[in-house]
């Protein structure tokens, strides 16, 4: 493995709804996945994030498996409905205590705590008052990233405001696999709107309460055209347009990318009004990207979205299907770089890795594909520096197996083996292999 910069940030990632369970505990109040998941055929199985990995009881624990990584920053989510119950009001004690008793925990580790404030899980009263299609949802926000701050800016060194918004327009508002489950198609683009308006609106309040540093996190994959026909290019194009600058440009540029594909005019959704793309673009200290794949698209002609996924035929796959290509993630950084130049601010990978179907054999998990997996990634973000991008961090997607959103317990991602059953915990292959490399890389040269 090349020698990565001596103050590289080694980390790992979860996300509230998906490891901490107790839903119903110590105030918390309803989120739209704990509605989602009990409709009926929503998630695999009917699982639900209920218990999970019963992070909130075993938090400390958790982290002494951390410090055992070695790791030097940590990041996770807070729940909102943990701190705001129904959304708004003054902010709920329980709640908020959670979370200053793991930054402490995190910092006498030396690990950085690097919160995320939305990690999907909206409070349903929100949602029923029109969720992210409400431009009121975006106040919201920043009110509630005040009051997580005020407990806790004093010792966070980075806040990351949102979560993969795209994800939570295409798959939440759009498609309807994710909370809040609504099939609106095109008519989700608000939800874009408001989500990056919250982001600004958040980030502006963060710094008035004191927060160092403020970043977003957003997921990207190159998008390349299943065939050199201009129909599939063009396709491709409306869909890296879609997926990839439809967050990045408003944020790094000001402006919307090219949505004329999907029915949008130049200044964006409807939605957008007079100084929002300034509250947007308001400077960031760092930026998070997330990669798992590249996508590959053709054209569909006569659809309000005219594109088809393609399978990508050549790589390996993960467990989830995903196929495992590394050089899309140097070829995603890049890209950025020669978009955005001096306007890219420092990045983060803030979330990559992949599911196997793991088993305890032996009391260990012999997970070779997941080391493989974070090897060729981690060696792809080194060609991106060596390449002139400026990378700070690299977050593996997850330290333990978690609730995988649609897919309920069946993905596992985690360096932590999890038996769902007992909640015991099994470090994998991957959890000594990425221990040694991250003391190989602190160990001065
Ligand atoms: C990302 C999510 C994360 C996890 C991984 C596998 O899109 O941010 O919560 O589910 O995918």
């Amino acid at each position: 493995m090349p020698r990565f910069p001596g103050d590289f940030a080694w980390g790992v990632a979860t996300s509230a709804y998906q490891i901490e369970g107790a839903v119903t505990e110590d105030g918390r109040g309803e989120s739209i996945w704990d509605v989602f998941c009990r409709k009926p055929g929503a998630i695999r199985d009917g699982e639900t994030g209920d218990v999970a990995a019963d992070h909130y009881h075993r938090w400390n624990a958790d982290v002494g498996l951390m410090a055992e990584l070695g790791l030097t920053a940590y990041r996770f989510s807070i729940a909102w409905p943990r701190v705001q119950p129904l959304g708004k009001g003054p902010a709920s004690e329980p709640g908020l205590d959670f979370y200053d008793r793991l930054t402490d925990a995190l910092l006498a580790r030396g690990i950085a705590p690097v919160p995320t404030l939305y990690h999907w899980d909206l409070p349903q009263p929100l949602e029923d008052e029109g969720g992210w299609l409400a431009r009121d949802t975006a106040h919201r926000f920043a009110e509630y990233a005040t009051l997580a701050a005020e407990r806790l800016a004093d010792r966070i060194p980075l806040w990351i405001t949102l979560n993969e918004a795209f994800v939570v327009t295409a798959f939440g508002y759009a498609l309807g696999v994710h909370a809040p489950g609504q099939t609106l198609m095109l008519g989700a683009l608000p939800t874009a709107h408001h989500q990056l308006l919250g982001h600004g609106l958040a980030t502006s309040a963060l710094r008035s309460a004191g927060a160092r540093q403020v970043a977003i996190t957003n997921n990207h994959s190159p998008s390349w055209p299943a065939t050199d026909s201009a129909a599939d290019i063009a396709a491709a194009k409306a869909y890296d347009n879609l997926h990839n600058w439809m967050f990045a440009d408003p944020l790094l540029l000001g402006r919307y990318p090219d949505l004329s594909a999907f029915g949008v005019g130049p200044g964006g959704p409807d939605c957008v009004r007079d100084g929002d793309l300034a509250v947007i673009s308001a400077p960031l200290d760092a930026i998070g990207v997330n990669y798992y794949s590249p996508a590959r698209l053709s054209a569909l002609p006569d659809s309000p979205l005219p594109f088809r996924m393609e399978p990508i035929p050549g790589y390996p796959v993960t467990a989830f299907g995903w196929p495992v290509v590394p050089a899309g993630l140097t070829e995603m950084l890049t890209t950025m770089k020669e978009r955005y130049g001096d306007r890219l601010p420092p990045v983060h990978i803030t979330e990559n890795g992949c599911s196997v179907r793991d088993e305890v054999a032996d009391g260990t998990v012999d997970d070779q594909p997941r080391i493989g997996y974070l090897d060729s990634h981690i060696r792809a973000v080194r060609a991106a520096m060596t390449a002139g991008v400026d990378v700070r961090g690299y977050f593996v997607w997850s330290l333990m197996d978690n609730f995988e959103w649609g897919e309920g317990y069946h993905q596992r991602f985690g360096l932590v083996h999890v038996d769902f059953e007992t909640q015991r915990r099994t470090p994998k292959a991957s959890f000594a292999w990425y221990r040694d490399l991250i003391a190989a890389q602190r160990r001065p040269t």
